[in-house]
């Protein structure tokens, strides 16, 4: 396949109608969602969602997300059953992929060939604009190249994919900056295969016991995706738990030579005062998750373009959003 070269702009609201042309000609167009930019094909056109395949270096067993302007446009993509309908009407639009068994009309390469297919209607206007204005399903994964941080910026699909697609959408900074909560509905019991902005515990009373992926004691093989680390940033990256411990790695990390950089809680930093200021990459405020998930992806791009060699991170409680957060980093770490 000859490969076309494009010269890339970042427009805002104003060329809506012009991505939902490109969309609809089976082009790729980066847009902004709640969560992290995604970069968008018509998912009924097998054609087209090969070139996110292609533009991502995504390998070909990591199915892609589908989004719908509304509910009903799911209802002709995959099985829908009781449980489905009630989360889309309570937490759709928003950070929530439902895994569901996929219908006929949909291309195999959407769902890497599984028999299922992963759907979520965005609450971010833009992306709702885009989808109303071009008509389509859109298959979207995060739009930036595989292995690399989710992009939270425009500039940082920019960096990404410059010349392989025609149009970001710019919709600013993104509002969470994690990617959603994947919850599978396609077996016996739900499974979180992803958590993200809306947690277990809010999901919690509409599904009774909600599983873990690794709870499935190889009912069936886990989401492909799952075993590619997505969050790895080049430095390598130290969880340690409070001031002391981060105190203790920094020391190490002096020992051998190396001045790596923090990401800690406000309250972390205040017990290192003789931490020098430009090795802190954020600092967050006392127990505003929403800030560190927010900024946390950004980091890691900031890093990388430092040249840092380790980043030190203060972990947080694992409820909440905490959830999500830790397992960012733990991908990151390379730890799971
Ligand atoms: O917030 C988001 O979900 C963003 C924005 C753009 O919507 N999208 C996103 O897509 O994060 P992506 O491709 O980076 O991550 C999709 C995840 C992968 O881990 C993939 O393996 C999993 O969802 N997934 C997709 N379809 C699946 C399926 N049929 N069964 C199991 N897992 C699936
Ligand atoms: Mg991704």
């Amino acid at each position: 396949m000859k490969k076309t070269v494009f010269n890339t702009r970042i427009l805002s609201a104003e060329a809506v109608k012009e991505a939902a042309d490109w969309l609809k000609a089976g082009e790729l167009v980066a847009f902004p969602t709640e969560t992290v930019y995604g970069l968008g094909a018509n998912a009924l056109d097998a054609a087209a969602v090969a070139k996110i395949f292609a533009a991502k270096g995504r390998p070909a067993d990591n199915p892609l997300i589908v989004h719908v302007a509304n509910p009903a446009a799911a209802e002709p993509l995959a099985r829908l059953g009781p449980l489905a309908c009630q989360l889309m009407d309570t937490f759709w639009p928003g950070p929530l992929t439902l895994v569901l068994p996929r219908q006929k009309l949909v291309p195999d390469i959407v769902s890497a060939g599984l028999p299922t297919l992963a759907l979520r209607m965005p609450r971010h206007p833009l992306a709702l604009a885009l989808l109303n204005e071009c008509g389509l399903p859109l298959a979207a994964p995060s739009a930036n190249l595989s292995g690399r941080p989710s992009p939270t910026l425009p500039g940082h699909v920019f960096e990404d994919l410059a010349g392989q697609i025609a149009l970001i959408l710019d919709g600013g900074p993104v509002e969470i900056g994690l990617e959603s909560t994947v919850l599978d509905l396609s077996g016996k019991q739900p499974v979180l295969l992803r958590p993200g902005a809306v947690t277990r515990s809010q999901l919690q009373p509409f599904c009774g016991e909600i599983l873990l992926p690794d709870d499935r004691h190889q009912e069936r093989p886990a989401a492909p995706g799952m075993k590619y680390s997505h969050y790895a940033p080049k430095a390598q990256v130290l969880l340690v738990k409070g001031a002391d411990d981060l105190r203790q790695e920094w020391q190490k990390n002096q020992k051998e030579g190396c001045s790596p950089l923090f990401i800690l809680s406000q309250e972390s930093l205040e017990k290192l005062p003789e931490l020098p200021g430009e090795q802190v990459l954020l600092a967050w405020p006392a127990h505003n998750m929403e800030f560190f998930a927010n900024k946390l992806f950004s980091c890691f791009r900031q890093a990388d373009k430092l040249g840092a060699k380790a980043i030190i991170v203060e972990t947080v409680p694992e409820t909440g959003l905490g959830r999500a957060i830790m397992n960012r980093l733990r991908k990151a770490g390379g730890i799971v």
